[in-house]
């Protein structure tokens, strides 16, 4: 009888011929690649030793001292609001690819773990809901990181590249629409049960491979902004609810008058 891929949970049908515990070692493996990665970062790049001296500095410009309940409040709001929104991308397209590629990578990564540390042996019985929001979570990370990829990034909407330009800093959002491609490619083959052909084996070797270089790419790649944008928000709310404003001066309190000009194209040449 044919399986309905969507329903099904792909890490049990592979610990039909591979041991739960390497599935598992590899997720170990891969959490170890991503703080080594961005350990070494940090390090190469002193930027946490910046931030942490640079609100050292900026303390001492505060206006007010915050109580406890009014910083937890403010680390709340931050974390619902700036991080969970990605507030900072504004109104429109950028913000709508970010929150599809950004909420289907924590949904495919959550639906991931759980399934294979809670249902990749052949007589689990895996909960329906794991591997639907695993499958549209693949779904969502595809969507919103090609979006992205295709129409969206600086060097294509802004510079006139061509879309097929492809520099070093892609390297984080096509590793990340590759894991997901490949792994739902492979979950399809997989419920298609094509006996002795190679079909689902190879996306699933294209699945392991995209996650190798994902995870082992951290130092090179984008991936450590999902750790120091949620950082950085939280510091610039703090700094400007205590008056420290990271030693910025306080906004003009005058009319905002641009002129015309400024209405005669939408910023994007930055
Ligand atoms: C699971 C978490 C996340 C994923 C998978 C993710 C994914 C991505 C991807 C694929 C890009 C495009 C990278 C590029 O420039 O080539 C990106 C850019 C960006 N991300 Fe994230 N992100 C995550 C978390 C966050 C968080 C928490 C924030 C902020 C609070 C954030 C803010 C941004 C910003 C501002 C950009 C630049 C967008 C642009 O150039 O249009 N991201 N993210």
């Amino acid at each position: 009888m044919r399986m309905n891929f969507l329903t099904t949970n792909p890490f049990e049908l592979l610990g039909t011929w591979i041991s739960p515990i390497l599935l598992q070692s590899f997720v170990v493996l891969m959490v170890a690649l991503i703080i080594i990665g961005t350990l070494v970062d940090i390090i190469h790049k002193k930027n946490v030793k910046y931030f942490f001296e640079n609100a050292k500095k900026a303390k001492k410009a505060a206006t007010r001292e915050l109580g406890s309940g009014e910083r937890v409040a403010i680390v709340a709001k931050t974390v619902v609001y700036d991080i969970g929104t990605t507030s900072e991308l504004g109104a429109g397209k950028r913000r709508v690819a970010h929150l599809l590629g950004m909420y289907g990578t924590i949904l495919f990564w959550i639906a991931s773990v759980v399934m294979i540390f809670l249902y990749s042996s052949p007589i689990s019985q895996t909960p329906i809901v794991w591997p639907i929001l695993w499958h549209v979570g693949g779904i969502m990370t595809v969507l919103g990181g090609c979006w992205f990829w295709f129409f969206l990034r600086v060097d294509v909407y802004s510079e006139a590249q061509p879309w097929y330009r492809i520099i070093q800093a892609d390297l984080f959002v096509l590793a990340l629409i590759a894991t997901s491609l490949f792994g739902l490619i492979w979950s399809f083959l997989q419920t298609l049960a094509l006996g002795e052909r190679w079909d689902d084996k190879v996306f699933l070797a294209l699945y392991i491979i995209s996650n190798l270089v994902l995870f082992g790419g951290v130092y090179w790649s984008k991936f450590a902004h999902m750790f120091y944008k949620p950082g950085a928000a939280i510091q610039k709310n703090l700094a400007e609810a205590d008056g420290s404003r990271d030693n910025l001066p306080p906004e003009a309190d005058a009319p905002e008058q641009f002129g015309l000009g400024i209405k005669r194209e939408v910023p994007k040449h930055y």
